[in-house]
């Protein structure tokens, strides 16, 4: 059974859609045994709580110093004991230490089809944003494993979502989320609950 820790800032429907692919079972052999967030009033502590789920809040302002906060955080990462650990919509630069402890045992979902629109200052609605400026006709999600940069890690699924006329970057983001967040997060899940996929010279693929 994949222990997975769930990190979190924001609505978490991301985790939401964690936690509904395991009940109806689209996730096999995984369970949450955690949720950290750094924001105190993330509606995803509240998801956690209505599912029953250890939700914690790990609030860099409570600390003295970034490291302190570091401190806390790889605590309480240790003390969950986690096989994988699920960045949705994660809004905190990760302590290297982490990085290094958890290699290839970090995910992350970006709304965007990386390479494009992602990197330092690419979260929320400004890839949407981006996307919309650029003018690209299809855009879509991204699930990769984190390493020491930013949206840089091995590419484990990606899904297309189709550009219309009359988006905005609400719309858009909506869409992202509905189409392919939401689905290739649960899908990563899956595959590396059930050793479906491995990491070799820096690229993932399918074990056959
Ligand atoms: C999602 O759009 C995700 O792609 C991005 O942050 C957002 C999180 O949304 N990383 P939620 O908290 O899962 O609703």
């Amino acid at each position: 059974m994949l222990k997975v820790l769930v990190c979190v800032s924001g609505g978490g429907t991301n985790l939401q859609a964690i936690i509904d692919s395991i009940k109806d079972g689209r996730i096999r052999n995984a369970e949450i045994v955690r949720v950290i967030s750094n924001n105190k009033n993330a509606y995803a502590l509240e998801r956690a709580k209505e599912n029953g789920i250890a939700g914690t809040c790990i609030c860099p302002k409570d600390y003295g110093s970034r490291d302190e906060f570091h401190r806390a955080f790889l605590d309480a990462l240790r003390e969950a004991a986690p096989d994988l650990i699920v960045l949705a919509g994660f809004l905190v630069v990760l302590p290297e230490e982490m990085i290094k402890e958890y290699k290839n045992r970090i995910i992350n979902i970006h709304p965007s089809l990386i390479p494009s629109f992602c990197g330092t200052g690419f979260y929320g609605l400004k890839v949407h944003e981006k996307a919309l400026e650029r003018g690209v006709k299809i855009t879509g999600a991204t699930v990769h494993f984190v390493d020491e940069g930013t949206d840089t890690g091995p590419i484990i699924a990606q899904k297309p979502v189709q550009v219309k006329e009359d988006d905005t970057p609400e719309t858009l983001q909506k869409r992202v989320m509905e189409e392919a967040e939401w689905i290739i997060l649960p899908q990563a899940i899956d595959w590396i609950a059930n050793g479906m996929i491995e990491v070799k010279e820096g690229r993932c693929r399918f074990l056959s």
